[in-house]
């Protein structure tokens, strides 16, 4: 199945020349993804390490950002590096720095851009455990230590909405349902910001989904060995099923307004924000794995002025 890896791996499997040898991989690939869906008590462990680690690379960035002047978003890349390699295998996956507008680009990798005091920064990085499981966390913090008045307004009403996606969840609810829960109260946002053209229930309409032209993408995704686990899953046991005892996904809506959107006043220009925690679902509804890190507004401001008190640290 995993061909193309491992030269004496492919010479000891039948060659992948028939349709039935890429039926049998292919079957086997939706097998495994299904049956990830589930994590067993010591997957669980794995995941809430990983997301420690990750909590710590966090704080390991906040005390080195600096409130009045611009660092590069490769600082940050490479001291959340350190920590992942440090306290973990590695980082999970390549870590998204988008500084000011840059958050609005999604899987903004080149981290080539500089912090601006005023301007928000948006952080989505996880550590990868030594058992190759990786946690998922998005944060977007004031540089300066602050929100402004509009930015606090996107950041609420993103709070909001993932709240309110992390509610919604328990077993036998529906993957569909979480993200329509978040994708309302995005949308309800937009209206109160006065951005959207038409009413919430217009945008929510199946055959309109205008909202999506600042929310971009989906609540979340199954989280485990693979940062986008489960994908090969058929979509009636995940995208179009429902959520199981065990299972751990991201709840991760966001807001983006792109640098040259015409459609929205140019004080949100460029304001790009998503929110992610990592969640297990249970019996008793959804338990946040990610609380090590704060995420309400007001929490996220002292949580960066504490770790600025702090101090730069060694791992
Ligand atoms: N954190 C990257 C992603 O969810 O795609
Ligand atoms: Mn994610």
């Amino acid at each position: 199945m995993l061909r193309g890896f491992d030269p004496l791996v492919d010479a000891a499997v039948r060659p992948y020349d028939t349709e039935a040898a890429g039926t049998r991989d292919a079957e086997l690939a939706r097998t495994i993804a299904e049956l990830k869906l589930v994590k067993d008590e010591w997957e669980i462990a794995q995941l809430r390490g990983a997301i420690e680690a990750t909590v710590r690379g966090f704080e390991d960035v906040a005390r080195v950002l600096p409130a009045d002047r611009g660092v590069s978003e490769r600082l940050v890349e490479g001291v959340f590096n350190l920590r992942a390699r440090h306290d973990g295998n590695g980082v999970g996956y390549s870590s998204i720095v988008g500084a000011g507008a840059h958050g609005t680009i999604l899987h903004w990798i080149r981290n080539h851009g500089t912090t601006v005091p005023g301007e928000l920064l948006l952080m989505d990085m996880g550590v990868e455990g030594p058992h190759l499981y990786t946690a998922d966390v998005t944060r977007t913090v004031p540089v300066s230590g602050t929100f402004t008045p509009l930015q606090r307004q996107v950041y609420d009403i993103v709070y909001a909405s993932q709240q309110a996606g992390i509610d919604s969840i328990k077993p036998g609810v529906g993957f569909k349902d979480v993200h329509r829960a978040c994708m309302r109260v995005l949308a309800e946002g937009l209206h109160a910001l006065g951005v959207l053209p038409v009413s919430v229930d217009e945008a929510m309409d199946k055959e309109s989904t205008l909202y999506r032209r600042w929310s971009l993408h989906g609540f979340g995704h199954m989280l485990g060995t693979d940062v986008h686990d489960c994908a090969k899953a058929r979509k009636e046991k995940y995208r179009e099923g429902e959520l199981d005892e065990g299972y751990v996904l991201t709840v991760e809506p966001g807001l983006y307004f792109q640098p040259e959107d015409d459609l929205v006043p140019a004080e949100l220009r460029g304001i790009g924000i998503r929110i992610e925690d990592d969640v297990l679902v249970t019996p008793e509804g959804a338990v946040v794995l990610s609380t090590g890190l704060p995420r309400r507004a007001d929490e996220v401001e002292a949580w960066l002025a504490a770790q600025r008190e702090a101090g730069p640290r060694l791992p």
